[in-house]
């Protein structure tokens, strides 16, 4: 069978896909849509990443796809319709990636209620001339309100780590999480009251056309004045201009981000503005997360090649009428 990977990913995905013919698209960037479309005429799989668009015009020049394992727990680059109705499976990579997203979610937050970055930077430009009174005053954590927007697999990892700080907890989500509830005494809430109430936000929820720009300036203006937003999860579950208006106004105290509306392109504005921290997509970039997609990807493939149903199937109304 042929496998095509739309970059280089840890060895251990290739290693367990050595019976197969492997392609892999070695550069580091984006491998570009043309070469793609010419790529998968012949491929029986696609490791996809979640910066490759997989649409129906995509899809149609894959006549013998099988399978498409995106390298992501996000798969709203694969337009999943399309596919289902081509026969073709496609898998993510959950779990494995919850702490490490979770975890940079807090390093997020710890940075934007602490002017980390802003920080950093005043101390590397040699503007640190002693310690002051007024200097880089920040946000402190511990018995404060963190709001969860977005109570799954990550978002609710995330709330968890808040018991080290004794912290009321919210969450929104369509879904009960008993777990936040029992563990935490954590309150479903609507996501106006969510808003206006937490001193700290963070975002997990996936981008589907119900949660893009779920988070626009009339929401985002509810929150406090000293309140910080962290996203982890897609950029344009907020509404980025509205976002950077209201930082720009000092309408919130800070923002932690890792995900941008049109990534890979990120809004200037953002690097005039100084209460914010940014990092480059990095949710999953831990060595043990990263492995584990890889591992989980080639397992997917495996697992359809073998006629076995992968079980981080996202289509699972595939299964019956898939391509042989
Ligand atoms: C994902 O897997 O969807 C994350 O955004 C990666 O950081």
């Amino acid at each position: 069978m042929k496998i095509y990977v739309t970059r280089r990913i840890p060895e251990a995905a290739t290693e367990f896909l050595t019976d197969h013919e492997v392609q892999i698209y070695d550069a580091n960037h984006p491998i570009p849509r043309s070469l793609l479309r010419e790529k998968i005429a012949d491929a029986d799989a696609l490791i996809s990443l979640l910066s490759d668009w997989i649409d129906a015009e995509m899809l149609d020049a894959a006549p013998k796809l099988k399978v498409i394992a995106n390298y992501a727990v996000g798969y709203d680059n694969v337009d999943v319709d399309a596919a289902t109705k081509r026969g073709i499976v496609v898998t993510n990579t959950p779990d494995v990636l919850t702490d490490a997203t979770a975890e940079l979610a807090w390093a997020l937050m710890f940075a934007a209620a602490r002017r980390i970055g802003e920080g950093e930077r005043f101390t590397r430009a040699g503007e640190f001339n002693g310690w002051g009174p007024q200097l880089m005053l920040g946000q402190g954590i511990r018995e404060k309100t963190l709001g969860i927007i977005g109570a799954g697999r990550i978002g609710t990892r995330f709330a968890l780590g808040s018991r080290g700080f004794d912290m009321k907890v919210l969450y929104y989500d369509s879904e009960r999480n008993e777990t936040l509830e029992q563990e935490l005494n954590a309150k479903k809430v609507d996501i106006s009251y969510l808003l206006h109430a937490s001193d700290f936000v963070s975002v997990h929820l996936p981008l589907t056309k119900d949660t893009k720009h779920l988070l626009d300036a009339h929401q985002l203006f509810r929150m406090k004045p000293t309140a910080v937003i962290v996203n982890t999860s897609r950029g344009a579950v907020i509404d980025e201009k509205a976002l950077i208006a209201i930082l720009k106004a000092g309408k919130i105290a800070g923002a932690g981000l890792d995900v941008y509306e049109w990534e890979p392109d990120i809004s200037r504005e953002f690097f005039e503005i100084d209460n914010v921290v940014l990092a480059p997509h990095i949710g999953s970039a831990t060595y043990q997360a990263r492995g584990a997609m890889a591992e989980l990807c080639a397992g997917a493939v495996l697992k359809v090649f073998a006629g076995e149903l992968p079980p981080n199937i996202v289509n699972r109304d595939v299964w019956v009428n898939r391509r042989p």
